[in-house]
């Protein structure tokens, strides 16, 4: 199946870069959130990742700086914004990408699941939920997928392709597609509680979280020091806060539930999320950001 046009089901973290992804690729995106200011912020979000690539291919000389101009208005001109499922009616891919909370996702699906053609599949960017509770919440499971991007998704090439129990060998196949038609690399995996990537980044974060906690670290010397030591472009508090806290905290939970004490969940983190102190995206998490 070729995708003509797609959708993107929240503006946050994710949302933007994603339906800015999308539309480098010449297919034509709605970005549906709740708010409009939410929405704008992740129209703004794609147009700065555009300007950025542009920017940089200019100062390579890869492109005139008339040409990135021309690319950045038909790349943000294929965007378009909604809060209210507004251009759901022609879509032929969805990518879902709310908060990492269930009863929020599955309500999101029964929606889509009538706003949006029978043919269309309905994927979501979930990190470690089960694809198959999205895909009860809906009429058409064998359409549900799961199409996780990482973060920064204009940059991070890997999506993990999610197969829930229902999800039919056609929709992996187009999802597979269509990974690849917006210059992805897809990899196809089961819908165990953190995927593949997750699953081993989380078990090997979790130690840093358990020995700051049990030993009383300074959580920036300790960012410091992981830096410094080149095993990693950044440590990872700083990480935590740029993929916003909640997300990181829903992940560690669930993988705590699913395999028990090997995944610890950081009760500074806890105590974070409680005061509403998310990381990047609210101004304040194990950093300040101003
Ligand atoms: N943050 C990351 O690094 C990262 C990486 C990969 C995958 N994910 C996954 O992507 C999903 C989104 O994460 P995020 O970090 O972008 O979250 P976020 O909190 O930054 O953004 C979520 C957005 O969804 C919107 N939203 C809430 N309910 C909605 C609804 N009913 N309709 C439309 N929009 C709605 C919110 O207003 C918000 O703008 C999660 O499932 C998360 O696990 C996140």
């Amino acid at each position: 199946m070729f995708v003509f046009k797609a959708a993107v089901v929240g503006a946050g973290t994710m949302g933007g870069e994603i339906a800015q992804v999308i539309a480098s690729s010449g297919v034509p995106v709605v970005l549906k959130d709740v708010k409009q200011d939410f929405v704008e912020t992740g129209l703004r979000k794609a147009e700065e990742v555009t300007r950025a690539q542009y920017a940089r291919l200019v100062e390579k000389e890869k492109v005139t700086q008339e040409q990135a101009d021309t690319q950045l208005e038909e790349i943000t001109g294929r965007i378009t914004g909604t809060t209210e499922y507004e251009g759901f009616g022609d879509v032929d891919f969805v990518v879902e990408a709310v908060p990492e909370r269930m009863p929020i996702k599955q309500a999101v699906f029964e929606e889509l699941d009538e706003v949006t053609p029978g043919h269309a599949i309905l994927a979501s960017n979930t990190s470690s939920l089960a694809v198959t509770e999205m895909a009860d919440a809906t009429s058409r499971p064998d359409r549900v997928v799961g199409f996780h991007f990482f973060y920064p998704a204009s940059m991070m090439r890997l999506i993990e392709v999610v197969e829930g129990e229902e999800t039919s060998e056609e929709t992996l196949q187009a999802a597979t597609t269509f990974a690849q038609q917006i210059r992805k690399t897809p990899i196809r995996c089961g819908e165990g509680p953190g995927f593949v990537v997750n699953r081993i980044l989380i078990s090997a974060v979790s130690e840093v979280w358990r020995v700051t906690d049990e030993q009383g670290l300074d959580v920036k010397e300790v960012d410091e020091l992981i830096q410094q030591s080149g095993t990693a472009p950044m440590g990872p508090f700083y990480l935590t806060d740029l993929l916003g806290l909640d997300t990181v905290l829903h992940v560690a939970e669930h993988l705590n539930d699913s395999h028990g004490d090997r995944f610890f969940v950081s009760p500074a983190m806890k105590e974070l999320v409680e005061a509403g102190d998310l990381g990047q995206k609210t101004g304040k998490g194990f950093y300040d950001h101003g």
